[in-house]
């Protein structure tokens, strides 16, 4: 008899969409992008992205059944309308000024320590990049989470592409700088523009993911069109939204909420129920749309597939 081991993050049998259902779902909405027709999610929305976004086409992917959940996704209205975005304002409702920011056309830089240095057009970067899509639990440090279905690629992909160097051992993020679009990078205090790091492990990890898409559909301007990271494993402030450069270098970033407030928040930002925030308790979460509290899990559930890559790492406050 096979007897399966189930990991941590896989849903039980009974929870999962059944396959068939999920296929015809995809068939549908792919019916309706050909023709043009779709809305929403299909149910009458207002679009969710831009309505000429050329990679409208693209979606939705085929689900990687690799990555499932513990929990019901979140729904889509509330997690497109419940975003931190500060470029836009510092509060959660930015969806709407954040469609003001244009995402063609759009070039993400590749550099640094690299053998095959270059300026990319998302388009061109989307059909070179094998498309799928995870589900993903996503922990705010505000202690808040949501459960997102994400499409993208691999971070893993993007770094062979580039083709690090002997030297290379981060990977620095960063977003567009735009004032004239984005009122929140006005605001001189804030060290514009948003900047995060991995370290070359971290993002050659089977979880780190790049996200083009989100419900299907192309990511909407609020969720970090057109490209952010995905980084389950850690708080959400580590996943950049709208990247338009990433650097290999030899020298660790210094994050845009390190740089405001070192005492709060560091480079590495795993999440750990047990290590509080100086604001916010870290044990339990309230999951977004409901009226549940869960228990926070180390490493949002994601242990066994990070665990190891912090194993013997001194002096390195791990979880803030
Ligand atoms: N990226 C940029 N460029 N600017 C931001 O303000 N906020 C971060 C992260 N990425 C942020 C960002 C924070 S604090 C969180 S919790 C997540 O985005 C929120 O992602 P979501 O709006 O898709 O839930």
């Amino acid at each position: 008899m096979n007897i399966l081991k189930r990991r941590s993050w896989e849903l039980p049998e009974r929870e999962a969409t059944p396959e068939h259902i999920f296929l015809n779902r995809r068939q549908i909405l792919a019916g309706l992008v050909g023709g043009g027709a779709l809305l929403g999610s299909g149910l009458g929305m207002r679009p969710a992205f831009a309505e000429d976004d050329p990679s409208a086409g693209l979606y939705p992917v085929q689900r990687n059944p690799a990555f499932q959940l513990d929990r019901d996704l979140t729904a889509e209205d509330v997690a497109s309308k419940y975003n931190n975005f500060y470029e836009f304002g510092s509060h959660k409702q930015i969806w709407s000024a954040a469609q003001d920011l244009k995402i063609r056309p759009w070039t993400v830089t590749l550099d640094g320590l690299i053998d095959n240095p270059q300026t990319i057009g998302i388009d061109d970067l989307l059909a070179k990049m094998p498309l799928e899509e995870r589900l993903y639990r996503h922990r705010c440090v505000e202690a808040w989470s949501m459960a997102v279905p994400w499409s993208g690629f691999a971070l893993a992909d993007l770094v062979r592409l580039a083709g690090p160097q002997t030297g290379a051992k981060y990977l620095r993020f960063e977003t567009f700088h735009d004032p004239s679009v984005a009122s929140g990078q006005k605001q001189s205090w804030y060290p514009w523009p948003y900047v995060e790091g991995l370290t070359l492990e971290e993002a050659t990890n089977e979880l780190a993911f790049m996200a083009t898409g989100v419900y299907g559909k192309p990511l909407a301007n609020q969720f970090g069109a057109p490209v952010r990271l995905v980084s389950p494993w850690k708080y959400g402030f580590k996943s950049i939204k709208s990247v338009v450069r990433i650097t290999f270098t030899d020298q660790r970033p210094v994050s845009f909420w390190e740089e405001i407030q070192p005492k709060e928040y560091g480079f590495w930002a795993n999440v750990n129920p047990s290590v509080p925030h100086r604001r916010w308790p870290q044990a339990s979460e309230k999951l977004l749309g409901t009226d549940e509290r869960r228990t926070t899990l180390l490493f949002n559930g994601y242990e066994e597939q990070v665990a190891h890559l912090y194993k013997g790492m001194k002096g390195e406050l791990l979880y803030m």
